[in-house]
């Protein structure tokens, strides 16, 4: 596919170098917006009171968008510390250098998970008695001490010990050695749903807990309770730091939120047009069928498939932005690569560029859109978007920075 002369160039000294970027661009990519990223740590910080920090979640490779640059560009921003899910993304962070502080939200449960976390100072969630008690163990054996995260359950029913065991649970840990609690937390399950119920209760719940640790504690621990939707709903949720996800992506837990906070998408999701052809009317298109023209169509062929993120559910149903105009995917979305209907697009080269997902002219597609489309939510459809995609980077929403391109 390359040619002999661009291949040359392509050498792992070289792999982020404006040649590849060029041709990385032949096929399907994924531009991810400094500038929108900057601009919603920002807006979100912009909520929250001076003494209140923020948490960027970067878990699941930053929601697809590349946890490494998305975690520097947050960092800089004015994000305080970075969460993630697994030991695994809080190496990868660690091993680019970056030294903010990173809470892993999963659940670690072996000796040598835990030993891993100590050297790479990593910031553990504890969820219960038992976990606390094989923390102390192995790093007592390693002789080396830890921050730790005590999280409280609510009611989502996930991680956690019960709220209403939370004294007897910060008494164990406080007395272990090489444990220094750093915070105590819990998760809200609805705070995106207009009925606010269940996170009132929540809330009380988490109030209750704090209660029991005021009776034996001169000070309290930083405590945090929020995610995007909570950070948008109500300061009095806030406390001593929020963990936002998706609202530094640029995208709103709930419709109803919208009005909260004015924030940009930093994704857009691309793809070129790598063959066009006339079909007679009568012709099936893709694996099984599932169109036939009743009608002679001009058919596009482009280079991204379920294999990059693009559900094979939304076949038929999805549509792209092509010259600024809506244009109809049919057949069966495949691994690698989609049809559109491109009859209405006079003189269509190979070449041209499609958005997936992004904006052009006045018309944008957003993950929103597809999520509503298949009944899911937009977190799942941004997560799809994984390593085979390239990421280029750019600096505003047309200004690509050259020599950044990363997986
Ligand atoms: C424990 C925890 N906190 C915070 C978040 C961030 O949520 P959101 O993306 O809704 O801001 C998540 C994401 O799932 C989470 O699991």
């Amino acid at each position: 596919m390359l040619s002999q002369e661009l291949a040359s160039r392509v050498s792992p000294k070289n792999r982020y170098n404006y040649h590849l970027s060029e041709i990385i661009r032949q096929r399907a990519w994924v531009e991810i917006n400094a500038e929108a990223l900057t601009h919603n740590v920002k807006e979100i910080k912009g909520l929250l009171s001076p003494q209140t920090a923020l948490m960027a979640v970067v878990k699941a490779d930053a929601y697809g968008h590349g946890a490494i640059k998305v975690a520097q560009i947050a960092l800089q921003a004015g994000a305080n510390s970075l969460a993630i899910a697994t030991l695994g993304e809080g190496i990868e962070l660690r091993e680019a250098g970056i030294t903010a502080p990173i809470l892993i939200l999963g659940a670690i449960n072996t000796p040598e998970e835990i030993a891993a976390i100590a050297h790479w100072q990593l910031q553990p969630t504890l969820c219960n008695p038992q976990q606390a008690l094989l923390f102390c163990e192995t790093l007592t054996q390693l002789e080396k001490s830890l921050p730790v995260h005590l999280q409280l359950d609510t009611g989502m029913s996930r991680l956690g010990t019960p709220w209403h065991q939370a004294q007897e649970f910060f008494r164990l840990v406080q007395q272990l050695p090489y444990l220094n609690i750093a915070s105590l937390y819990s998760h809200l399950a609805t705070a995106d749903e207009p009925d606010t119920t269940v996170m009132e209760q929540q809330h009380q719940r988490f109030e209750e807990a704090i209660a029991q640790l005021k009776t034996c504690l001169r000070t309290l621990p930083p405590l945090h309770l929020a995610n995007s939707a909570a950070t948008l709903i109500n300061p009095k949720l806030h406390y001593d730091l929020v963990r936002v996800g998706l609202a530094l992506y640029g995208l709103y837990p709930a419709p109803h939120l919208r009005s909260k906070a004015r924030l940009k998408p930093v994704l857009q999701v691309k793809a070129k047009v790598t063959q066009i052809k006339t079909i007679p009317s009568g012709t099936g298109v893709s694996y099984g069928y599932q169109f036939v023209s009743d009608r002679s169509i001009k058919l596009a062929v482009v280079g991204i498939g379920y294999a990059d993120g693009v559900p094979r559910n939304l076949s038929n149903r999805l549509e792209v932005l092509l010259r600024g105009q809506r244009v109809r995917q049919i057949g069966a979305i495949t691994m690698d690569q989609l049809m559109l209907d491109v009859s209405a697009i006079e003189d269509l080269q190979v070449g041209e560029i499609v958005t997936l997902i992004g904006k052009e002219g006045k018309d944008e597609i957003t993950a929103d859109d597809w999520a509503k489309e298949l009944g899911t939510i937009s977190w799942e459809i941004l997560c799809g978007f994984k390593h085979r995609l390239p990421r280029i980077l750019m600096k505003s929403e047309a200004q690509i920075i050259k020599s950044e391109v990363f997986f």
